[in-house]
C-alpha cells in the first residue's frame, strides 16, 4: 500500500457526544480528507483545503459520499449463521430448539471453516470491520474463525464458549470438566491472542449454562491475563433472569452472580442487560464494565426494551450489537434504526420532561468509537486520530430511491445522517477498507 488521501465528507468521534450532541465530541469535514500511510494507519483527517504537504499521497475521490470509521459490532454469534430468522420462540426455547442443534454442527472443522468465511464476508459487506464474536464450545470453531479473520486482516475478538451445566448446556455441547475447559482456553489464548489484529475473549455463555466452578474459572482467567477481554450474556429475558435468581440464592441480582466471581471490570462486556436495576448500573459504571445493546435481538425474542438513557446517566459504557442469529440483520445501520425505536418506546415509560431520543450523531458514535471503547480496542480503532488503524467505510447517500429522496430534502447534516440511520442498510456501503486496503 502507498500513502493515499481519501477525499470525501469525513465524520468521526473523539468521545461520546451525549444526549445533546456535544459539538466538541465529533468532527465533521464536509469537503474532507483522510490521509492514510503505507503502514495502513491514519496520518491525518481534516479539511481538504488544509491537508498538510507531508501527508499528500495518491488521491482517491469519494466526493459526494461519507467516510466514517468501520462499524464495530460488540456482540454476535458466527455459530448461528444458519439459523437466523428461526420462528416462534422466546430465548430459552429458541436456544434448545434452534441454537443448540445448529451449534452442534461445529464439531466438524470444515463446516466451521466454511461458515466463518461466509460470516466474515457478510460483515464486510455490511461495513462491519470489527466484532466481538461467539463461536461454539468446540476449540476448532475458534481456530476456524481466527484463521479466516487473519486471512482477511480483520481486527476481531473471539473465544471458546464455556458451557458445562445441563440442561442449559446440552450434553453434546458440554465441556468435560473445568480443568479441560481451562486447558483448552489457555491453549487458544496462547495460539491466537494478539496474533496481529486478533484478541481473545473469555466467553462463558451465560450463568445458567455454567457450573459455579466454571464461572469462577472464567473470573480467575480474566485476572490472570491482563489484556484479554470477557464476554457473556446477562439479564436478557425475564424467565432467564428469574431462573438465575432461583439458582444463585445468595446473589442480589443476575449481574451480582458475575460480580461475585470477579467478572466485572474494564475488560468485560455483558450483552443485553435489559432486566437490571440502578445498583447493577452503578456496579457496571464503577468497575468500568460495558453493555452490548442488541435492539433487533431483544425485539425478535420478545426479551424487552433496554434502557439506554439509564445506562448513560449512570455512566456505563455501551456499545451496539446485532446479536445475530437472535438479531435480525447484520447491518449496523438497520440495528441503529431499531435502537432508535427501542429508545422511543422505553422513554414513554418516563415522565415527559425526562424523555430523550437517540440522535443520529450519538447513534453513529455507538456504532463506531463507542463500540471500540466497549471492547477495549479504542487504542487501535474507532476514530481517525493519527496512528489509529485505518479501517473505514464509504457510505452512499443515494443507495436507494427513498434514501436519495429524503437526503435531497434534508436541510442539515444531522438530518441527512438521521436518514442514513433510519433508511440505510448494506446497500449504503459503497466501500469497506481494512488498514487502508479496499476489500471486495
Ligand atoms: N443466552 C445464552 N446464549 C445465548 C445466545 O446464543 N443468544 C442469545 N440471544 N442469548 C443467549
Ligand atoms: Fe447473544
Amino acid at each position: 500500500t502507498l500513502p493515499a488521501v481519501y477525499r470525501s465528507t469525513v465524520l468521526h468521534f473523539l468521545r461520546d457526544p451525549g444526549a445533546d450532541d456535544d459539538p466538541d465530541a465529533w468532527e465533521l469535514f464536509e469537503d474532507g480528507a483522510l490521509a492514510v500511510g503505507a503502514d495502513g494507519r491514519v496520518r491525518w483527517a481534516g479539511d481538504w483545503s488544509a491537508l498538510p504537504e507531508q501527508h499528500r499521497g495518491e488521491v482517491v475521490d469519494h466526493r459526494g459520499k461519507l467516510i466514517v470509521p468501520g462499524f464495530v459490532d460488540t456482540h454476535i454469534h458466527y455459530s448461528q449463521y444458519d439459523m437466523i430468522a428461526s420462528f416462534g420462540a422466546q430465548l430459552q426455547d429458541w436456544l434448545q430448539e434452534y441454537v443448540f442443534p445448529t451449534e452442534r454442527k461445529f464439531a466438524d472443522p470444515d463446516y466451521a471453516d466454511r461458515t466463518a468465511g461466509l460470516f466474515l464476508d457478510t460483515l464486510l459487506a455490511c461495513g462491519t470491520t470489527t466484532a466481538s464474536v461467539y463461536p461454539t464450545v468446540h476449540p476448532a470453531s475458534v481456530d476456524a474463525f481466527f484463521a479466516q479473520a487473519h486471512r482477511r486482516g480483520m481486527r476481531m475478538t473471539c473465544g471458546k464458549v464455556l458451557m458445562d451445566k445441563q440442561p442449559d448446556a446440552p450434553d453434546f455441547l458440554s465441556d468435560a470438566g473445568v480443568p479441560q475447559a481451562e486447558e483448552r482456553t489457555r491453549q487458544l489464548i496462547a495460539r491466537w491472542h494478539r496474533k496481529d489484529r486478533l484478541t481473545y475473549a473469555i466467553t462463558p455463555r451465560f450463568a445458567p449454562s455454567s457450573s459455579d466452578e466454571q464461572l469462577a474459572m472464567a473470573g480467575r482467567l480474566l485476572h490472570e491475563f491482563p489484556d484479554v477481554t470477557l464476554q457473556t450474556h446477562a439479564a436478557e429475558s425475564r424467565p432467564e433472569t428469574a431462573s438465575v435468581l432461583a439458582r444463585f440464592t445468595d446473589a442480589r441480582s443476575y449481574l451480582d452472580v458475575y460480580d461475585q466471581v470477579g467478572m466485572l471490570g474494564p475488560r468485560s462486556i455483558f450483552a443485553h442487560c435489559v432486566h437490571i436495576d440502578d445498583q447493577d448500573r452503578s456496579r457496571l459504571a464503577t468497575t468500568g464494565a460495558a453493555i452490548a445493546f442488541c435492539p433487533t435481538s431483544n425485539l425478535f425474542l420478545g426479551s424487552g426494551l433496554f434502557d439506554l438513557a439509564a445506562a448513560r446517566d449512570a455512566g456505563v459504557r455501551v456499545g451496539l450489537g446485532t446479536d445475530c442469529g437472535a438479531g435480525t440483520s447484520y447491518s449496523m445501520l438497520r440495528t441503529l434504526n431499531e435502537a432508535y425505536k427501542v429508545v422511543m418506546l422505553k422513554e414513554l415509560t418516563k415522565p415527559p420532561h425526562r424523555r430523550t431520543t437517540l440522535s443520529a450523531l450519538r447513534g453513529f458514535y455507538l456504532a463506531t468509537l463507542g463500540g471500540a471503547e466497549a471492547l477495549h480496542l479504542d487504542n487501535h480503532i474507532g476514530n481517525f486520530r493519527p496512528g489509529k488503524e485505518a479501517d473505514f467505510i464509504v457510505l452512499n447517500w443515494t443507495a436507494t430511491p427513498t434514501l436519495a429522496h429524503r437526503t435531497a430534502l434534508a436541510r442539515t447534516f444531522q438530518e441527512r445522517l438521521f436518514a442514513q440511520m433510519i433508511l440505510g442498510d448494506d446497500r449504503s456501503i459503497a466501500a469497506t477498507y481494512l488498514m487502508g486496503r479496499r476489500v471486495p
